[in-house]
């Protein structure tokens, strides 16, 4: 595997290792203190970031190399570059790449091009490092992956929700997503598809729902993400506030979850919108821990990626 860029590629005993190493990373970071000496990470961003910044950054310093950001608004990229040359040049200069960029394609461009490993970071179709450190936090919480239910609600026609719909059947995992019956909210038929073919593999199940309980009945997890992704326009809220409130998570909704259940969001959140600030600030809340294990899986990835571990 030279590059990470969506989840569908990869086998359950690669994502399984993934999470392996993370865990001993997170237990024994000391361990991984020289890791990375000498190597340089470039973290290419064409979009806002808080959490893959901060935590490609820090992982690249605790294991002794250095990370490079770099912002698209003061590239040559897109005006003066191609993606291809753009490649080339810094497949000379750095061991490994992260790039957020608007388009996936525009990521396997730079991706077949580079000679150094290429990570996804967020892009129009794939979130891979969020959901494999996602299923860290999952394992860490219920103890396994197989059988559990996840269920997803809201804006379903995005990066995360598709991560999800490739990873969770990959591993064994039932994914059932709620969203509004609009070609706007509802994932494309193609990704349906290919989740459906994953989830026949491993004994899984994919459901798509217009039904908000049905998607949350026994669920396991309860996961949602932003009803205002990156690229979406400011004057389009107010219409998405109402298209997607049925599909709110509030403490009505976790109700119809198992007990148990567990509530998670990928971050930036806001609260009011795609859930209630009782249902992020309560209980059965562990966004702060998919947060944290953005950084021991993407150590995991790096290290992978480069044939180092
Ligand atoms: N979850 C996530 O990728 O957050 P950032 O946009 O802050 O990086
Ligand atoms: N779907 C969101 C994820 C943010 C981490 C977005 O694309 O903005």
């Amino acid at each position: 595997m030279k590059d990470l860029l969506s989840l569908e590629d990869l086998k359950k005993e690669e994502i399984l290792s993934f999470i392996e190493l993370a865990e001993d990373i997170k237990a024994n970071p000391e361990n991984y203190r020289k890791a990375m000496e000498y190597r340089t990470l470039l973290m290419i961003f064409e979009k806002p970031s808080l959490r893959t910044r901060v935590s490609f950054e820090t992982g690249m310093t605790q294991m002794g190399g250095h990370a490079i950001y770099y912002n698209i608004a003061t590239s040559p990229l897109g005006k003066k570059e191609t993606i291809e040359d753009t490649a080339k040049v810094v497949s000379r200069y750095v061991d490994i790449i992260m790039a957020r960029l608007f388009s996936f394609e525009q990521t396997k461009k730079l991706a077949e091009n580079a000679s150094v490993p290429v990570i996804d970071a967020l892009s129009d179709y794939s979130h891979p490092c969020q959901i494999l450190g996602d299923l860290l936090t999952i394992k860490e919480h219920k103890g396994k992956l197989e059988g559990l239910t996840l269920a997803y609600l809201g804006d379903a026609e995005n990066n995360v929700t598709y991560s999800l719909m490739y990873g969770c059947p990959i591993v064994g995992m039932n994914i059932k997503v709620g969203c509004p019956a609009k070609e706007e909210f509802m994932p494309k038929e193609r990704v349906i598809s290919k989740a459906k073919e994953l989830a026949k593999k491993s004994g899984a199940s994919v459901v798509v729902t217009n039904d908000p309980i049905e998607a949350v009945k026994n669920a396991d997890i309860v996961y949602t993400d932003s009803w205002m992704s990156y690229h979406i326009p400011e004057k389009e809220k107010e219409r998405r506030i109402k298209e997607l409130m049925p599909f709110q998570v509030n403490a009505e909704l976790m109700k119809h979850a198992k007990e148990k259940a567990v509530f998670m969001n990928c971050l930036p959140a806001m609260r009011g919108m795609e859930q209630t600030s009782e249902v992020i600030d309560g209980k059965q809340s562990i966004v702060f821990d998919q947060a944290e294990n953005r950084l021991h899986i993407q150590k995991a990835i790096m290290l992978k990626l480069l044939e180092i571990k």
